[in-house]
């Protein structure tokens, strides 16, 4: 009996599920726009770039593995018979990498409509990066912010053009204290990934004179290889697939913001399910926001002209 039981609860969280979870409608063309993805060879990332490539967009995948990176983009050039689709190096663990990524970038391309800052660890790498920085700390928060201020000079010139952070509903757990010291693979997840909630935040002030629009979301909780590497991976396989959504699903919120006409003003927000959600406390903080500004500008190592 209690096994019919348990089926029961587990289809009806996932009817339930699949019922709330949002899915972008927008059925924009996006032939002519150039996008850049990183982490475009797996999970979420890969299906935003696919679905971006099926729409007619240029698309650049952003991936630290050259052999997981050409395999995406050449299995999504055969799914979408769109050729403009290809990979580019970028570690998000090295400021040279970063630094590299846009240069190459800038002498390929003429212009950028869309980042997507997805690229993300779980928090579990503690070591130091070739920059002095918590490995984990500087591919979700240093990284990306090293490579959004450096592009951000062709995003204003491609205006309008959009800015998408990944973050996590888990922004609300963390802090930005003492960012660059070894803590718990958890802490070090939810204080990154409040980081990009801050920054976007922030980024979204600094360009609100512009057509540059810039949020981030939180995509659900979604079955990918993410919690491959954390003690999350048993709890996964333990609570089973019903209580996620899939990579597919995963992806709408990213998708609704690059594409659709809703959000072409819309700036400073963060979205779940394809909809305006809550900011945590911490992360509406604008003296935060400035000041975790200011020190992620000196961890990086801006050059005066680099400053936005
Ligand atoms: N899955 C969830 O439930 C969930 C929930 C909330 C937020 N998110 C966020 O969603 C985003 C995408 O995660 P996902 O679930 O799709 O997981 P995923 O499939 O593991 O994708 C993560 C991507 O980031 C890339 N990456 C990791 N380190 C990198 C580095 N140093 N340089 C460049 N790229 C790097 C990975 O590349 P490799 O393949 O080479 O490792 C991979 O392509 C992350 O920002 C994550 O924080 C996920």
């Amino acid at each position: 009996m209690w096994l019919i039981w348990l089926i029961m609860i587990l289809v009806s969280i996932k009817v339930y599920n699949k019922i709330t979870n949002g899915k972008c409608y927008a059925d924009n063309v996006m032939s002519g726009k150039v996008a850049i993805i990183t982490g475009g060879n797996s999970g979420i990332g890969y299906e935003t770039a696919l679905e971006l490539a099926r729409r007619g967009a240029k698309v650049i995948l952003g991936c630290r593995d050259d052999k997981r990176g050409q395999k995406a983009a050449d299995s999504i050039i055969k799914k979408t018979k769109n050729n403009s689709v290809r990979y580019m190096h970028l570690d998000l663990s090295s400021f040279k990498s970063v630094r590299k990524f846009v240069d190459d970038f800038k002498n390929s391309e003429s212009k950028l409509d869309i980042l997507i800052n997805n690229a993300g660890a779980s928090g579990v790498h503690r070591d130091l990066t070739e920059d002095g920085i918590i490995r984990d700390m500087q591919v979700n928060h240093f990284g990306p912010f090293l490579l959004t201020v450096l592009l951000t000079p062709i995003l204003k010139k491609s205006a309008p053009s959009r800015v998408i952070i990944v973050s996590s509903t888990y922004h609300r757990f963390g802090t930005v204290n003492d960012l660059n010291r070894p803590h718990s693979y958890v802490r070090t997840y939810c204080d990154s990934k409040l980081c990009n909630v801050l920054f976007s935040n922030e980024l979204a002030r600094r360009l609100e004179d512009t057509e540059v629009v810039v949020n981030c979301l939180h995509p659900g909780h979604v079955n990918t290889s993410f919690y491959r590497a954390t003690a999350l991976e048993k709890l996964r396989t333990l609570i089973l697939y019903s209580f996620f959504k899939n990579p597919v699903e995963g992806a709408q919120t990213s998708l609704y913001l690059a594409v659709s006409d809703d959000c072409d003003q819309v700036t400073g927000k963060y979205f779940v399910d394809c909809k305006e959600g809550f900011m945590g406390l911490k992360a509406r903080d604008e003296e935060l926001a400035a000041s975790l500004w200011e020190m992620s500008e000196k961890m990086v190592g801006l050059t005066p002209d680099e400053l936005l």
